[in-house]
C-alpha cells in the first residue's frame, strides 16, 4: 500500500474507516499507546494508537522519539480531545531506529542556540519545519508573480570578475597554491597563473548581468545565491543569502517603487492564504515568546495582525532629505539618544534610524528614496541637483532595510565620469558601459533579501534561524 502524507489524513475531507498507510518520525510515544507521528507535511503530528498488547515488548521498545516508522492502519474519529482523527495501528514497522539516550532532540523545548549546532537534525522540530514550509511557499510564490507578469527568471553567474556593490566585501574564488602564490614581475599574485587567468570570486549581486538581459527581453529577474564577506555578527546578516533581483527596461524609480510595494504584498498574500496553520502555529509561539519579555520589548502586533498591516496599508515614501529632517527633528535625536546622531547632512542611516522612522514615527513600512550621491552604488541614476541619486531602500519593521534599488544611470558620459571618480576598475566593467553605447534606455532594478522576506513572515528574530545551514563569520559546519 502506498503511504499517504499525513496532511491529508488530517484534512476534514479524508475518508475515514478505511485503512492508510502513513511513514514518519516519532515525536512522542506516550502510555505506550499513542505515537504523535510527525512527516514533514504538516504542522500537527498524526496520532497513531496501538494496542500494546499486541505488540510485543521488544517491538515497543523500539518506538522511541526520533524513530523513523512505517505504519498502517484505521483512520477513524478520534475518542480523545487532542485532535479530531487518530489511526488505529494494525502494522508497524520500524524503519529506522533511534537511541533515545543520545538523540538531540527531546521531546521538550530547545533554544535556538542549542538547535543551531544541531543544524543537520533542527528540521525534526514543529518550529523549524513550519519556518522551511514557509520559506518553500514564498519561493514558489515570487517565482508565480514574476512569471504571471511575463518576467523571465534568469540565472546569472556565481563567479564574476567584478564587485557590483563595490564595497569591496568579496570571497576571493581561486585555485591557486596558498603556500607557494606565484608572483610577477611588481611582486604581485600573478593572478594570470590562476584558473580563470585572472582575479574571480563569489558574486555580491547579479544585478549586472540581469541589466544586459533586461535590455533585450525587457522584464526579467533572478533568484540566487549571493555572497558578502562582511564582517557583520548581527541578526540581519548572513555571508550566504538568496537575493531576488527583478530588472525592467523602460522603468522609472516610481515604476520601480511600485512593482517593489506590489511583489511584496502580493507574495505575503499569497502565505497568508496557503500557509495559514503555520502561520498560526508560528503566531503562538511569538505570543508565547513575548510573555517572557519586559513588556516594553513585546511586540506591538501579533505576527498575522503585522503581515495583515503590510498587505493592506500603504507604504510611505519619503525623501532621504525628508527622512534626514524628521530623523535630526526627532526627540531621541535631540536627547542625544542615538547612538550616531543625525547632525550632517549626507551620512548613511543606521539601524536606528531606519528603526525609529519605520517602528515609531510612521508605524509602517517605508520607502526611502533619493540617497545622496556618495553613500551609494556607482550605477545609480543621477539627479539634476548632482547631490543625489535615484535610490530606494524599502524599511520594514523589525527587520530594517528589506529592499535595496535604484534607477540605473543609463548615460554613458555621466557613468563613465562615477566610475573614474569612485576609482573602479573600468576594464571589468567594458561590456557594462557598452550597454550604455548600443541601444541604451531608463532602467531600474531592486534586490530583495530573500532570508529578510522569511524573518518577516515567520517572526524569526535570527537571521541564522530561516536558512537551513547558515554561513557566517567562523562558521561553516555541516
Ligand atoms: O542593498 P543591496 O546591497 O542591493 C544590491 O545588491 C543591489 N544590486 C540590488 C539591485 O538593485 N538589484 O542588497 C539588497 C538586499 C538588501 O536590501 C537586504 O535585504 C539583502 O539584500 N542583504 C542581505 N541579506 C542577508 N545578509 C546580508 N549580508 C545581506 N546584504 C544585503
Ligand atoms: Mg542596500
Amino acid at each position: 500500500m502506498k503511504a499517504v502524507k499525513i496532511k491529508y489524513l488530517l484534512n476534514e475531507s479524508a475518508k475515514r474507516n478505511l485503512i492508510y498507510s502513513v511513514k514518519g518520525w516519532v515525536r512522542t510515544f506516550r502510555a505506550n499507546r499513542f505515537i504523535a507521528l510527525n512527516d514533514g507535511s504538516s504542522v500537527e503530528n498524526l496520532q497513531c494508537v496501538i494496542d500494546f498488547e499486541t505488540f510485543d515488548e521488544s517491538k515497543l521498545k523500539l518506538i522511541t522519539t526520533g524513530a523513523a516508522l512505517h505504519i498502517e492502519g484505521l483512520l477513524t474519529k478520534s475518542l480523545g480531545s487532542g485532535q479530531k482523527v487518530e489511526l488505529n495501528v494494525n502494522k508497524l514497522d520500524i524503519i529506522g531506529g533511534c537511541d533515545p539516550e543520545k538523540y538531540p532532540i527531546q521531546p521538550k523545548k530547545h533554544s535556538l542556540e542549542y538547535l543551531r549546532e544541531k543544524a543537520h537534525l533542527r528540521i525534526r522540530t514543529t518550529t523549524f519545519a513550519s519556518v522551511m514550509r514557509i520559506r518553500s511557499s514564498l519561493s514558489f510564490h515570487i517565482h508565480k508573480f514574476f512569471q504571471e507578469r511575463g518576467f523571465y527568471y534568469i540565472n546569472t553567474p556565481i563567479i564574476t570578475g567584478t564587485d557590483a556593490e563595490g564595497a569591496g566585501e568579496m570571497f576571493r574564488v581561486s585555485t591557486l597554491n596558498l603556500k607557494k602564490t606565484p608572483l610577477n614581475d611588481f611582486g604581485n599574485v600573478d593572478f594570470k597563473k590562476d584558473f580563470f587567468g585572472k582575479e574571480t570570486n563569489l558574486t555580491v549581486s547579479g544585478q549586472l548581468e540581469a541589466e544586459a538581459y533586461a535590455l533585450g527581453l525587457g522584464e526579467v529577474y533572478t533568484f540566487g545565491p549571493t555572497f558578502r564577506a562582511e564582517n557583520s555578527n548581527t541578526t540581519r546578516h548572513l555571508a550566504e543569502f538568496w537575493m531576488i533581483e527583478p530588472e525592467m527596461a523602460f522603468y522609472d524609480l516610481d515604476d520601480n517603487m511600485d512593482l517593489a510595494e506590489k511583489f511584496v504584498k502580493s507574495v505575503l498574500r499569497e502565505i497568508l492564504s496557503n500557509c495559514i496553520n503555520d502561520l498560526k502555529f508560528l503566531n503562538e509561539r511569538q505570543q508565547k515568546e513575548d510573555l517572557s519579555k519586559p513588556s516594553s520589548e513585546r511586540n506591538q502586533m501579533s505576527l498575522l495582525e503585522k503581515i495583515k498591516f503590510v498587505v493592506e496599508n500603504n507604504f510611505v515614501r519619503i525623501s532621504y532629505d525628508e527622512a534626514f529632517n524628521i530623523l535630526r527633528d526627532s526627540k531621541p535625536n535631540k536627547k542625544k539618544r542615538f547612538k550616531f546622531p543625525i547632525s550632517d547632512w549626507g551620512s548613511d542611516f543606521q539601524s536606528e534610524h531606519e528603526r525609529y522612522l519605520v517602528e515609531k514615527h510612521f508605524k509602517c513600512p517605508v520607502i526611502i528614496f533619493n540617497y545622496p550621491i556618495n553613500i551609494k552604488a556607482f550605477y545609480m541614476r543621477r539627479n539634476d541637483d548632482n547631490k543625489t541619486v535615484r535610490a530606494m531602500d524599502i524599511l520594514f519593521p523589525g527587520i530594517g532595510e528589506i529592499v535595496g534599488g535604484s534607477q540605473r544611470e543609463e548615460r554613458l558620459n555621466i557613468l563613465e565620469k562615477r566610475i573614474t571618480e569612485m576609482k573602479i576598475n573600468r576594464e571589468e566593467l567594458w561590456w557594462y558601459l557598452d550597454l550604455r553605447r548600443f541601444g541604451s534606455v531608463p532602467h531600474s532594478g531592486f534586490g530583495l533579501g530573500f532570508e529578510r522576506l522569511v524573518q518577516f513572515v515567520t517572526g524569526m528574530n535570527n537571521i541564522r534561524d530561516v536558512i537551513p545551514f547558515p554561513r557566517t563569520p567562523q562558521n561553516a559546519s555541516f
